[in-house]
């Protein structure tokens, strides 16, 4: 064949993108930043290195891919290179090679590729996937030793989406940008751990200098938050968030003003105690406690998150452990006497199908147990209780505050983006558990209106006639 050029100058951090060793790499974080062009133009340098190999370029939808990444290789590998067959979504190269284009919108869609062979894999838009996808597409990555090759795994995306959560926490926080860092992971297909190595490198629309000052310009128009997210890359705010509302500021966590973390401080023995509880087995369940001031505002003073150390992934206890670790954690609570309203997910009241959830987590023949009472499910009258809640008043205090030990409701809460087809509710693909059991327990404390204060709570007091005052 005769020499062809590609037309393709890397910008700094494409380059260090298609350098990198790591086995599995995010970049991007911001707009523009040629995220989608790193993607497509790494999948042909590898393929044309390494003749027969495959690569596979994901996005959750076709049109999606035919809008994006589709386009951006057509209109970046020279014709003469590759045969494209638009049935089929794929690129065959003339070195035997092939770049497969494809989507997998559900998890029930993944399983699709079972049979694949995956050399290179690409997801553009990560946080548009749940974390099962990732895991198991993940395990398609195989390769015969005679083709000499380390499979990898190179991702792209901006802030938001279903998956925000598990890819902030397993790129974003896992170390500081740039610097690889190794973690271990179990791979449920295999029934394996491996260490693997992963980096984030972020790259913004600013630092790409193909893009126009317009569309700079443009993300420089957008709300604070917004801009914040597509313009300098935070992964703290972004496009389709709910709780936007949400503020963590450490130099607050003293004088309580303008942030729901806090710093921890001993709970009045009189006010009233509270436990919420959503239950998951291969999803993960969420404990939270709470103690409730004299103004009706409450703090969520611990949390028990029944989740591995892959984000999203239930750690699969008994409804009966689960109780039994409850019990474990209120140590203090039982030396000081204190009474627990406990209230739950109702669901997990249901009798059709056997014992209940919540009749296993009771006490029975000589086994501890709990009791619970049940909460109050409606979806969106229970997040504008947590909208609420959130909100600041004009002495900038909240009706709710989260202790700052509560890593993973702190984790989770500000990461839920909004449902793409109920543009009022929380996508429940999301990490939504400790937001569910925050629900069960604010609509059974609901807050009045805006502008009137809560009705005064009832305190227990066993010397009064009913036991309240
Ligand atoms: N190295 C490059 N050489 C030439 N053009 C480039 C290069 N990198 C990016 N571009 C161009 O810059 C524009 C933005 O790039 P790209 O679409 O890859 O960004 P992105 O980060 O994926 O954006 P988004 O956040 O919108 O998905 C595109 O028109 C792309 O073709
Ligand atoms: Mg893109």
């Amino acid at each position: 064949m005769a020499r062809t050029s590609i037309d393709y100058i890397p910008t700094p951090k494409q380059a260090m993108f298609h350098a990198t060793d790591a086995n599995e790499v995010l970049f991007g974080g911001a707009a523009g930043g040629g995220k989608s062009k790193a993607i497509v133009m790494d999948a042909l340098s590898r393929c044309l290195r390494f003749p027969e190999t495959h690569a596979y370029i994901f996005r959750r939808t076709y049109r999606e891919l035919e809008d994006t990444i589709i386009a951006e290789a057509k209109a970046s590998y020279p014709s003469e290179l590759y045969n494209y067959n638009g049935s089929r979504h794929e690129m065959k190269l003339f070195n035997g090679s092939y770049i497969h284009f494809r989507h997998c919108a559900a998890v029930s869609d993944m399983y699709s590729y079972q049979g694949a062979e995956i050399h290179w894999l690409y997801f553009d838009e990560l946080t548009h996937f749940e974390i099962e996808i990732y895991d198991y597409i993940k395990s398609r990555l195989r390769s015969k030793k005679s083709l000499g090759i380390t499979p990898i795994v190179r991702s792209s995306s901006n802030p938001g989406g279903t998956g925000h959560s598990w890819v902030k926490a397993m790129f974003v926080d896992a170390a500081p940008y740039m610097q690889k860092v190794e973690q271990r992971i179990f791979s449920k297909a295999t029934n394996k751990d491996k260490i693997i190595t992963t980096q984030y490198i972020p790259s913004l629309a600013t630092e790409n200098p193909y893009i126009s000052d317009d569309y700079i310009f443009e993300l420089e128009q957008k709300p604070e938050a917004l801009r914040k997210a597509l313009l300098e890359g935070n992964w703290d705010a972004f496009e389709g968030q709910v709780f936007t509302e949400w503020r963590d500021d450490p130099a607050h966590y003293i004088d309580r003003k303008n942030t729901h973390v806090i710093e921890p401080f001993e709970v009045p023995l009189t006010w009233p105690r509270f436990m919420s509880f959503d239950h998951g087995y291969s999803k993960p369940f969420a404990v939270c406690w709470w103690a409730m001031d004299r103004e009706g505002r409450l703090y969520q003073y611990r949390e028990w998150y029944g989740c591995t150390s892959r984000p999203n992934d239930g750690i699969k206890i008994t409804p009966r452990q689960i109780a039994e670790g409850i019990l474990a954690r209120e140590e203090s609570e039982r030396t000081e006497n204190l009474h627990i309203t406990r209230i739950a997910d109702p669901a997990i009241f249901d009798e059709s199908r056997g014992f209940s959830v919540a009749v296993q987590m009771e006490p029975s023949m000589g086994c501890k147990g709990i009791y619970m009472e049940k909460g109050d499910n409606t979806r969106l009258a229970g997040k504008m209780q947590v909208h609420e809640r959130l909100r600041f008043g004009d002495d900038g205090r909240p009706m709710v505050y989260v202790f700052n030990t509560c890593k993973e409701t702190i984790r989770t809460l500000p990461a839920l983006p909004y449902d793409p087809t109920k543009p009022e509710d929380i996508d429940t693909d999301a990490e939504d558990h400790l937001f569910d059991s925050w629900r069960y327990c604010f609509m059974a404390n609901p807050l009045p209106v805006i502008g009137r204060r809560p009705k005064p709570v009832k305190v227990f007091d066993p010397f009064t006639q009913g036991g309240f005052k």
